[in-house]
């Protein structure tokens, strides 16, 4: 039989019960940085959506029209919602999905292990929602195996019926670049794997509906593997120019200036920059459901631990060339009034999880420093329970410092203005120009 909801015989129809509820094409769940811009895409491509999100505070803003992710404007959500969308924290309200894209957080627990209980939950409550020819797609990012060995049987479980017999299912990394002018949704190419051939026909007849290019993996594992090569890739290539920082400052080596030279080459290299640590989702806490899984095989993934264990000493790196700066200038760190420049992970946005911005501030003010921060993105910032002083007007905030630390080059911030009547500063992203009292990282 075709898995293919569209060509479902009236015999699967719902029954009398279930028409009383609306048929909808795709039914998103969990609506955050991810589930939202994928509503968005196929809500404006002319399908009908749903989203079901547990945060019923989000789902009543959604519904009026309020966003919150930074790259879905509230405009956008106001348009979702004439072309039909619409957000409900009740899984007996969603209708009559054809399609299902899951879209939970993976958090790691309290012992870094992968906690796959929100997806758990999500997949749950598709089980119970689960009929012959839709479509279930896990996106959310996860080690290589999580459809088949956890998804797979707790559909087949709740439902009574078989994946790649009678309903179709398969994973699909997302690849959204928060902040990423150029590329969106629409334009990145998507990846699907399937369980079997015909759900990778399945998944790629959905994303073609809502995306330019959709490529396909030989399988759901292949899918579930690109997404974590992908972030493992750039997390490992990070660390390497942030342990190289370390060295070239001893050997007095510009390492800003070595990058700048080896872009130049065409072919073979790709530029990656030092920084004061990796933050987000994809890089510090992704790479790990990789390593876990490998753990189980009775071997440590080495890159990735290594990668890990560099860019998390990042932090306490600044801080000791923040020490040095001040001790430099006959200043001790406690006592010194230090602005933070960006507290954000990324420049241009507001998402904080994660930053290296705040267990580098929990580190100056252990050792005593007035610390104050300025982020256009972000309105108040704590650190542990302790609220961080915000600095309104950033001209005086820059004045009067002993020391500012540049984390994240917003496109807001000038570096020439930055420069201009500082009394020290701390580069930590290399485009501030050189002058007596710059340093870069
Ligand atoms: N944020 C990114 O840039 C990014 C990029 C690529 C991949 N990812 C991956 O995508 C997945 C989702 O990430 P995110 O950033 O969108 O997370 P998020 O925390 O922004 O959003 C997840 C949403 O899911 C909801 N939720 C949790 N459990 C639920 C359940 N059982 N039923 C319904 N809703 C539920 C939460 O309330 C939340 O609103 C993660 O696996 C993440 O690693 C994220």
């Amino acid at each position: 039989m075709s898995v293919f909801r569209h060509d479902r015989a009236a015999d699967d129809r719902p029954d009398d019960n279930q028409t009383m509820l609306s048929s909808t094409d795709l039914l998103v769940i969990g609506l955050g940085y991810v589930g939202l811009p994928l509503a968005r895409e196929a809500a404006f491509s002319g399908l009908t959506v749903v989203g079901l999100d547990l945060n019923t505070e989000l789902v009543a803003g959604l519904n009026a029209g309020r966003s919150h992710v930074g790259d879905v404007p509230a405009s956008d959500v106001a348009e979702m919602l004439r072309k039909g969308f619409r957000a409900t924290a009740r899984e007996e309200e969603v209708g009559d999905p054809d399609t299902v894209v899951i879209c939970a957080p993976t958090p790691l627990s309290a012992d870094s292990a992968p906690d796959l209980s929100a997806v758990r939950g999500a997949v749950e409550a598709t089980g119970r929602m689960l009929r012959p020819g839709m479509l279930i797609v896990l996106e959310s990012t996860t080690y290589p195996g999580t459809t088949d060995e956890v998804v797979r049987p707790l559909l087949e479980k709740a439902s009574g019926l078989t994946a790649g017999v009678d309903f179709s299912l398969a994973f699909s990394p997302e690849r959204i670049d928060p902040g990423n002018p150029v590329y969106g949704f629409r334009n990145t190419p998507k990846i699907v794997g399937g369980l079997t051939p015909a759900c990778t026909d399945a998944a790629e007849g959905f994303y073609a509906r809502i995306c330019d290019q959709v490529v396909r993996a030989k399988s759901a594992r292949g899918a579930e593997m690109a997404k974590l090569l992908e972030n493992t890739y750039r997390h490992v290539n990070i660390a390497l120019v942030n342990e190289m920082l370390i060295l070239c400052r001893e050997l007095d080596v510009d390492l800003w200036d070595a990058i700048r030279c080896a872009a130049t080459k065409p072919f073979g290299f790709q530029p990656f920059y030092p920084g004061p640590g990796v933050g987000g989702h994809c890089i510090p806490i992704d790479p790990n459901y990789l390593s876990y899984k490998v753990r189980t095989l009775g071997y440590r993934f080495r890159f990735v631990e290594l990668a890990q264990e560099i860019n998390g000493q990042m932090p306490g790196y600044v801080t000791d060339r923040a020490a040095e700066l001040l001790n430099t200038h006959a200043k001790a760190v406690n006592g010194a009034k230090v602005l933070l420049l960006g507290v954000t992970y990324k420049r241009d946005i507001a998402d904080q999880r994660e930053s290296p911005a705040r267990p580098l501030a929990r580190r100056l003010l252990g050792r005593g420093a007035q610390v104050s921060y300025h982020d256009p993105y972000v309105p108040d910032w704590q650190v542990d329970g302790r609220v961080i002083p915000r600095a309104e007007d950033l001209d005086a905030a820059l004045a009067d410092a002993d020391l500012v630390i540049l984390l994240q080059a917003h496109r807001s911030y000038d570096p020439a203005r930055l420069s201009r009547g500082v009394r020290l500063l701390l580069d930590t992203r290399g485009v501030i120009p050189a002058a007596p009292h710059v340093e870069a990282l």
